[in-house]
């Protein structure tokens, strides 16, 4: 068996051709400073560039967003595509050949159809818009859409559709239109667009309903939703699953409103289409909605790739509760922060910014409470804090808490209620629903290290430090800083510090070439953000000055260690009888005081 696999070969032919600086100097005018390029973020809207491009390390890195990577990264990134596309743009610009995949009959088969669904999609949802604006059959849908305040722009915007009533324009509508234009009626039955009769022949699947097209990342249509006009059963009609639709990946609104999210590092997620559509029409366009499902794990993955932050706007119903809670898991694996943000009773977003305007929506995401909180606050709302109370609470959070795949985050989730509730972590542990599977917090373990951000003021001020002065990591190192250092996350970052080029940085951005945890570059991109702790050659506190008072830490740190491992010895020693051993250990004691000077006894 080959480890090295074709595409990963190819993988590494590329990058050693391709030269992200000119990659990137295509879309992004770089330039030179000192060792590195800089420039505006494509990434997000900014003014002034802390967008950074290191030729040396073949990375880049946003102080702004955070965003960073590799060549392949920025290529997908930018332009939208997976990895085996970016592959093959780049190969095809350095011109190197890829191995070409002998795909079998069934994959070639299945190929095909995606393009014929995407092609009937298409053309479906022409059909549709065309019908809207038709005078006659589209005059009763353009006058629901306006009454619901849905203007001209927005119509063709989101391109918004109508399958007409078959009253007037026939059960078969649409099938008849496609199948006029050479597509087959098996296609459109595939597509779900048409269902069969009882008496053979077909039907249209949406009629009487405003259709809103759903689009995939690379903008072509794969489903449709449709609201009936008015009242009526089902209220919203959606496409079913398919070859190119499935509902627990796709969000309606994310491919028009990608570049807003991605400027605002914020999404809101609400319930229903037309808040979608309405919070638009009022200029809150970073927004998305799922389509009638609760929002899955695929749904946070994809939105990571986005945003920093996801505000669920929700009605203040328990169904809206439920939902967020089921949702809280797959936050905490994607580490990307969820908020709640409530609408006032009998509102939904759409009522509630026709209603109050823009601002009032704007001041409601900026109130929202973190999932975890809001959830906790809702069960102690329901069932108090009584000692049943809590009880109560510890039983629905553990089904939460099982949902969570990796067992740090089990234990994190754990940890944080158990300190909320004031009670013991190993009261998750027990019980009806069986063991939660995780090791109680007090006991992390050897494979977990706490996270940067939990280093005490010292230590995080050491970090500062060593990361903005990397000159100084060799000469502490050399004292022994390590040993002196106790928080496991701050060692682990020395010894990346020392492994990945401090000696010779001449910036401290070289430690994002380091292989570091998502949480530790969140980190470090953070506080490069900041200003350095120390102005080089300022009037109080200098760099060097700063180093010498830690390389006198160190040593008496040092000290401190050798004197008590001494102590240590001594009692051992004593406790042997072995008279030898102590009066060797008592004059290595002593010689170490003359050394330091100190007194004697
Ligand atoms: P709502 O019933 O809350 O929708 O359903 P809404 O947007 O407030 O409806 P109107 O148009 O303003 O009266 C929220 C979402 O759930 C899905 C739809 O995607 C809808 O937008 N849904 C709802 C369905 O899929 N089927 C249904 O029968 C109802
Ligand atoms: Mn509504």
């Amino acid at each position: 068996m080959t480890l090295f696999s074709a595409q990963e070969a190819a993988k590494a032919t590329v990058k050693e051709a391709a030269d992200i600086v000119e990659v990137i100097g295509e879309h992004v005018a770089l330039k030179k400073t000192g060792t590195r390029y800089t420039g505006l973020c494509p990434f997000h809207g900014e003014k002034t560039p802390s967008f950074s491009v290191n030729p040396q390390g073949q990375f880049y890195y946003c102080f702004g967003c955070g965003a960073s990577g590799d060549v392949f990264s920025f290529v997908m990134q930018f332009h939208h595509l997976d990895f085996p596309e970016a592959l093959k743009q780049l190969a095809a610009k350095y011109r190197i050949e890829l191995p070409e995949r002998q795909l079998s009959e069934a994959e070639q088969a299945r190929l095909r159809l995606r393009e014929q669904l995407y092609a009937v999609h298409e053309a479906a949802a022409q059909c549709y818009e065309q019908t809207l604006v038709d005078t006659r059959l589209g005059a009763q849908a353009r006058e629901y859409l306006r009454q619901r305040g849905v203007p001209d722009e927005a119509i063709s915007h989101y391109r918004l559709g109508f399958a007409p009533d078959p009253a007037a324009a026939g059960w078969d509508y649409l099938a008849r239109n496609l199948c006029g234009q050479g597509f087959a009626a098996e296609l459109l039955l595939q597509a779900g667009l048409v269902l069969s009769g009882k008496r053979g022949g077909h039907y249209d699947r949406f009629r009487s309903r405003v259709l809103f097209p759903l689009e995939d990342m690379s903008g072509r249509i794969t489903a449709f939703g449709g609201r009936i006009l008015g009242e009526g059963q089902p209220k919203y009609m959606n496409s079913p699953e398919s070859l190119i639709f499935s509902k627990s990946r796709q969000l309606f609104g994310l491919y028009p409103h990608r570049e807003a999210i991605r400027t605002t590092r914020r999404v809101l997620v609400v319930e229903g289409n037309f808040d979608l559509l309405l919070l638009a029409v009022h200029g809150i366009d970073n927004v998305v909605a799922p389509l009638g499902t609760a929002l899955s794990r695929e749904h946070v993955h994809s939105l990571k790739k986005y945003c920093d932050e996801v505000v669920l706007l929700f009605d203040a119903d328990a169904a809206g509760l439920k939902a967020a809670m089921r949702s809280i898991p797959f936050f905490l694996e994607e580490a990307l922060d969820g908020l709640v943000a409530l609408l006032p009773k009998g509102h939904d977003p759409d009522s509630f910014v026709r209603e109050q305007g823009r601002t009032a929506i704007d001041s409601l995401v900026d109130g929202a409470l973190p999932l975890a909180e809001f959830v906790l606050g809702n069960l102690i709302g329901e069932h108090g804090l009584t000692l049943d109370g809590k009880g109560r609470i510890v039983e629905e959070l553990k089904p939460l808490i099982q949902a969570a795949t990796k067992r740090e985050q089990r234990e994190l989730m754990v940890s944080h209620f158990a300190a909320k509730l004031g009670v013991s972590a190993s009261y998750f542990n027990s019980g009806k629903t069986g063991p939660v599977p995780s090791a109680p917090p007090t006991d992390p373990g050897p494979t977990t290290v706490a996270p940067l951000q939990t280093l005490g003021r010292q230590e995080k001020q050491l970090f500062d430090f060593l990361l903005f002065w990397p000159e100084y990591c060799g000469p502490l190192q050399e004292a022994g800083l390590i040993e002196v250092v106790r928080s496991p996350a701050l060692r682990r970052m020395l010894e990346l510090m020392e492994a990945h080029g401090a000696a010779t940085a001449s910036q401290p951005e070289y430690l994002l070439a380091a292989p570091l945890e998502p949480e530790e570059r969140a980190y470090v991109i953070a506080r490069l953000m900041q200003p350095a702790p120390l102005a080089a050659g300022g009037p109080d506190t200098t760099p060097q000055l700063m180093f010498d008072q830690l390389l006198v830490w160190v040593r008496q740190q040092r000290q401190r260690q050798n004197a008590a491992s001494l102590q240590q010895q001594l009692q051992e020693a004593e406790q042997a009888g072995d008279n030898k051993r102590v009066w060797e250990l008592l004059r290595i004691k002593q010689q170490g005081k003359k050394q330091r000077g100190d007194p004697s006894p």
